[in-house]
């Protein structure tokens, strides 16, 4: 029996147990990657189930853009002061990863760590993020980590939204849809013209404001039908390798791969592919299928996300994220 079976078994016995002894339950905590037993052995991190509220309401979002004319790739490179600077208005409910210290972001922290130890072994800069199904956490793990990335060593990130059918990321973030992916792959914008970064925004008391400045950010522009040839586009190798030499990181939120073809287009692309299982809700199978689906890619492994009452290691050592 592979881990990731156990785990996921483990989680949903929990969860119903769960269930029955508290109401309203507290939010999920996000679990960690572990691959199943003909996987590659990658990280097994554990996030702990984030102790947060129903996702605030992002920010009302004003779209601004008009379509600039028809763009084509270039080898040129990139004049990344040209990105625009935008009112972001995170949702920082959704943001666990920001704050000082706490379950949530050592096992991001912890994730974190698993993915620099891959990297140790191989090359390693762009991660696409993808599960079975909907709703398993794909978007709260893309920007999680992003934002972990963010805050080791001042670390530069990219975060592209690659979902082009049901983009969320910009919710999360507060932030303006457009121009985003979809519109690049179309050739109607540059690179730079869809990358985005925030505004300076006052401290909070909930967020850690030094990761904002690092994350530069490409949302999902609207593909709309036309998502599953924009993804088979050449043009997103293209993006991955122009923007590579300026980033540390480049993570990748995705469709799900087992109702549409869209993410796994897009992991042709992608140094390696982070799958999302949702403890007490996917079924192993799902799991399963998902990595088969992507057996063109190399699967890193598992985050399994969402389970109840992770190890506390971080707890117990007092980590501050001012320590990173
Ligand atoms: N660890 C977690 N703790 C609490 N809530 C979570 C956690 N992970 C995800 N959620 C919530 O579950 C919902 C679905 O998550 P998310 O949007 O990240 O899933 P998804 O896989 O990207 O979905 P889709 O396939 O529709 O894009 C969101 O409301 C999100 O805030
Ligand atoms: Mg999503």
């Amino acid at each position: 029996m592979s881990r990731i079976y156990e785990a996921l078994q483990k989680a949903e016995s929990e969860r119903a147990l769960d269930k029955r002894d508290r109401e309203p339950r507290t939010p999920e905590q996000v679990a960690a990657p572990t691959p199943p037993s003909d996987f590659e052995p990658l990280a097994q991190t554990v996030v702990a189930e984030a102790e947060y509220e129903a996702p605030a309401p992002a920010a009302p979002v004003r779209p601004r853009y008009a379509a600039p004319a028809a763009a084509t790739a270039t080898n040129a490179p990139l004049d990344l002061s040209k990105i625009e600077r935008r009112p972001w208005s995170p949702a920082f409910a959704q943001l666990p990863s920001l704050l000082h210290r706490g379950s949530a972001v050592e096992q991001f922290r912890s994730l974190r760590s698993r993915i620099f130890e891959l990297r140790d072994v191989s090359p390693l800069k762009s991660i696409l993020v993808s599960s079975g199904m909907p709703q398993e956490g794909k978007s709260f793990i893309s920007v999680n980590l992003a934002f972990s990335l963010a805050r080791h060593k001042n670390s530069k990130v990219l975060l592209i939204d690659g979902d082009m059918r049901r983009y969320t990321m910009h919710q999360i973030l507060g932030c303006e849809s457009q121009p985003g992916l979809a519109d690049y792959l179309a050739g109607k914008a540059g690179i730079v013209e869809i990358m985005q970064r925030a505004e300076e925004m006052p401290p909070t008391d909930s967020s850690n404001q030094p990761a904002m400045p690092n994350l530069t950010f490409i949302a999902g522009g609207n593909g709309g039908d036309k998502a599953a040839d924009l993804s088979g586009s050449p043009r997103f190798g293209d993006l991955i390798r122009q923007a590579s030499p300026y980033f540390d990181w480049i993570i990748v939120d995705s469709s799900p791969v087992l109702p549409v073809s869209d993410a796994v287009n897009l992991a042709r692309f992608c140094d390696g592919v982070l799958l999302v299982a949702r403890g007490g809700v996917t079924k192993f199978p799902i799991a399963q299928r998902a990595q088969s689906e992507l057996k063109a890619a190399k699967v890193l492994g598992f985050v399994l996300n969402a389970v109840h009452e992770p190890p506390q290691v971080g707890d117990y050592y007092g980590y501050d994220s001012t320590n990173e």
